[in-house]
C-alpha cells in the first residue's frame, strides 16, 4: 500500500499566514512518520514556505488555467510551480470552478505534478473523477470547520465516493475531509476505502499543533 496522504490546508488561518506559514510548515517537516504530509499554502506564502522546510512537499491552495499575459489577479501556474509548488488543489468548498477549469489546468500542468480536486458529494466526485486528476477529495461543505469528523458523521459518503471514484478510474486517488482532527479519524478514513485525509482547523486552529500532527500520524 502507498503511503496515506495528509494535507494541511493552511487557508488563510491567520496561524497559517506569513510567518506563521513558515512555522507550521517546520513544524509538518519535523514529524517522523510514513504518511505523506503536503502542506497547502496560499501562493503568497509559497516561496517562503519551501525555503522554510525544503524536505516538506508544498502545494498551492488554487491555480488558474492560463498562461503568462494579461490575467490580473489570476494564479499563473508556472509561476507557482516556479516557486516550488508541486501540487494544488482545485474546487475546493471555498472556490468553487467550472469542470472546464478543471479540465484545463489538468491539461496544463507538466507530468508529476499533482492535482487534488474536491468535491462536495459523490456525484460531483464521479464528474471530477472522468478528469482523471492525481485525487478527488469528498468534504460534505456543512462539516468543514465543524468538530465531528465527516468520517463519523457522515461514514457512507466516505465510502460512497471511494466506490465511484474506484468505478470511475483506477488511477484516481481518493481523499476525505472535513473535521478531521485525529489519528481515529485518519485511521477510520483508510477503513471506508480512501487513501488519505484533507483537513484544515485541526491543525491550524490547534492549541499544540506539533501534538496534533503527531496524533493524527500516530495510528499509521
Ligand atoms: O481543505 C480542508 C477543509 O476544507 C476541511 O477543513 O477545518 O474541517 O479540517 P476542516
Amino acid at each position: 500500500m502507498t503511503s496515506p496522504l495528509i494535507i494541511v490546508n493552511f487557508k488563510t488561518y491567520q496561524s497559517a499566514q506569513g510567518p506563521s506559514a513558515e512555522q507550521l510548515a517546520r513544524v509538518m517537516e519535523s514529524i517522523d512518520t510514513e504518511a505523506r504530509l503536503v502542506a497547502a499554502v496560499s501562493p503568497l506564502d509559497l516561496s517562503k514556505v519551501v525555503e522554510a522546510a525544503p524536505e516538506l512537499e508544498v502545494w498551492c491552495q488554487h491555480l488558474d488555467p492560463i498562461g503568462f499575459g494579461s490575467n490580473t489577479g489570476w494564479i499563473h501556474p508556472e509561476t507557482a510551480i516556479g516557486r516550488g509548488a508541486k501540487g494544488t488543489l482545485i474546487n475546493h468548498a471555498e472556490h468553487k470552478v467550472s469542470l472546464e477549469h478543471v479540465a484545463m489546468l489538468l491539461d496544463q500542468v507538466p507530468e508529476g505534478f499533482e492535482i487534488c480536486a474536491c468535491a462536495a458529494d459523490i456525484d460531483e466526485a464521479k464528474s471530477l473523477a472522468a478528469l482523471v486528476p492525481n485525487y478527488v477529495a469528498v468534504e460534505p461543505p456543512e462539516l468543514i470547520g465543524g468538530d465531528v469528523s465527516v468520517t463519523s458523521a457522515d461514514p457512507e459518503i466516505v465510502s460512497g465516493t471511494a466506490k465511484a471514484v474506484r468505478e470511475t478510474s483506477e488511477h484516481v486517488g481518493i481523499l476525505c475531509g472535513a473535521g478531521v482532527k485525529s489519528g481515529l479519524d485518519v485511521s477510520r478514513a483508510i477503513e471506508l476505502g480512501v487513501s488519505g485525509v484533507l483537513l484544515a482547523s485541526g491543525v491550524t486552529k490547534a492549541s499544540d499543533p506539533l501534538e496534533a500532527l503527531k496524533d493524527l500520524v500516530s495510528l499509521l
